[in-house]
C-alpha cells in the first residue's frame, strides 16, 4: 500500500495520537536531539509596520527595513529554518481551501522582498490569502486564479478585510499558463495602477496531484504526468517573467510527493524550472508542516508504514527566493 492510500483508511478516534507532537515525551526528545525550536505561539514580537524609521534611514531598494534600526524587526525570519506554531487566523484568514498556505507565508516575503505600495503579482491565487496580506501590509495585490468559484470566494473575503492603507486588490480569472492571461494582468496593470510591472511574485502552485482542486483540464493538479505539471509550470514562470521589475523577487513555495514508494523531489525540479528561466537562487527555506487535514486522524498509521517501508513522513515544505536577473 502506498503512503497516499494509508490516508484514505478509517481509523479510530482513540489512536488519534500525533506522535512527534514538541509537547509529548518522546516528541520533546525528537526535538532535542536535532536542536530545534519552535517559535512560540503566544511570544509577541514587534511589528515591522510599528518601528519608526530613523532620522538618516539606510534602506534597500526592495523594502523598507531601515538598516539603523534592525533590531527592532523581531518579526521578521532571517533563518532557514521556519518552524511556525500556528496558523494566522486573525481578520478573513481562513483554512476553508484545503490546500491555502498560511498567511505567515506572504507576510514575511512581503516585508522583506517589497515596500508599501508596491504591487504584488500571485499566480495561484486560490482562496486570495496573499491578497487579504496585502491589505493588511498596504501593498497592492493581483491575483490569478483558475477556477471562477474559488475566484467569487476569494474576492469576497478579500472584499471584507478592511484596508487601511487604501491598496487596490484584484483577483483575475484565468488560467496561468497562458500568454492571454499575461497580457489580462498587463491591461489590468496599466489600466487600474498605471503601471507596467510588479515588484513581487508569489507562486504557490498545486503540489501536482497531492491534493484534487478540481477536474478542470487546465488545473496543474490534473496534468498527466510529472513532467506535464513541471512543463505547465514552467510556463507560467516564462510567461510572467516580463511582469517582474528587473531584480526583484519571486517566491515559490512548494512541497514534494510520493509516487508509488518512490519520493518525487517536485520542489527541486520546480526550482530547476525557474532558474532555467532568468532567475538566481537567493535562498531556500524549510518550513514544517502541522496538522494538515490529509493527514490528521492517520498519524500512528503513518509512522507504521514509515517504519516498515523505509521512508520518512513528509513534514516539511520549502520556500524558495529567487531574483530576476
Ligand atoms: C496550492 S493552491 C494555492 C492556495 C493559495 N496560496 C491560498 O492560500 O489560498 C493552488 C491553486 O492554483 C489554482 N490553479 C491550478 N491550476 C491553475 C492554472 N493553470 N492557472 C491558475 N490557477 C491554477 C488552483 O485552483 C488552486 O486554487
Amino acid at each position: 500500500m502506498s503512503p497516499k492510500e494509508i490516508s484514505k483508511k478509517k481509523v479510530s478516534k482513540k489512536s488519534d495520537r500525533v506522535i512527534d507532537s514538541p509537547s509529548s515525551p518522546a516528541g520533546k526528545m525528537v526535538h532535542e536531539q536535532l536542536g530545534l525550536y519552535v517559535y512560540p505561539e503566544k511570544e509577541k514580537k514587534a511589528s515591522t509596520l510599528e518601528v519608526k524609521k530613523s532620522d538618516h534611514p539606510k534602506v534597500s531598494k526592495f523594502n523598507d527595513i531601515d538598516l539603523n534600526k534592525w533590531k527592532e524587526y523581531g518579526d521578521i525570519i532571517t533563518d532557514s529554518l521556519w518552524l511556525i506554531g500556528s496558523r494566522d487566523r486573525s481578520g478573513m484568514h481562513t483554512a476553508e481551501l484545503h490546500g491555502n498556505f498560511i498567511p505567515q507565508i506572504p507576510h514575511q516575503a512581503m516585508l522583506r522582498y517589497t515596500k508599501q505600495g508596491e504591487i504584488v503579482l500571485d499566480t495561484f491565487s486560490g482562496s486570495g490569502t496573499t491578497l487579504i496580506e496585502c491589505k493588511r501590509l498596504g501593498r497592492h495585490g493581483i491575483g490569478i486564479e483558475l477556477l471562477p468559484s474559488l475566484v467569487k470566494r476569494s474576492q469576497e473575503l478579500i472584499n471584507k478585510e478592511t484596508n487601511p492603507y487604501n491598496v487596490v486588490t484584484k483577483v483575475v480569472e484565468g488560467n496561468s499558463c497562458l500568454p492571454k492571461t499575461t497580457r489580462k494582468v498587463k491591461r489590468l496593470l496599466q489600466e487600474e495602477y498605471k503601471k507596467e510591472n510588479v515588484q513581487l511574485i508569489i507562486m504557490h502552485p498545486p503540489y501536482h496531484d497531492i491534493i484534487k482542486f478540481s477536474d478542470h483540464p487546465e488545473d496543474l493538479c490534473n496534468a498527466p504526468t510529472n513532467e506535464d505539471f513541471l512543463e505547465k509550470f514552467s510556463t507560467v514562470v516564462r510567461n510572467t517573467f516580463e511582469l517582474l521589475e528587473k531584480n526583484r523577487f519571486l517566491v515559490l513555495v512548494i512541497g514534494d510527493k510520493y509516487n508509488q514508494g518512490e519520493w518525487i523531489p517536485l520542489s527541486f525540479y520546480t526550482m530547476q524550472k525557474v532558474l532555467e528561466n532568468g532567475y538566481k537562487l537567493k535562498s531556500i527555506a524549510v518550513k514544517n508542516i502541522v496538522g494538515t487535514r490529509a493527514k490528521r486522524n492517520v498519524e500512528h498509521l503513518w509512522r507504521r508504514r514509515a517504519l516498515g517501508g523505509g521512508f520518512y513522513i513528509f513534514k516539511h515544505e520549502y520556500i524558495m527566493f529567487f531574483q530576476k536577473r
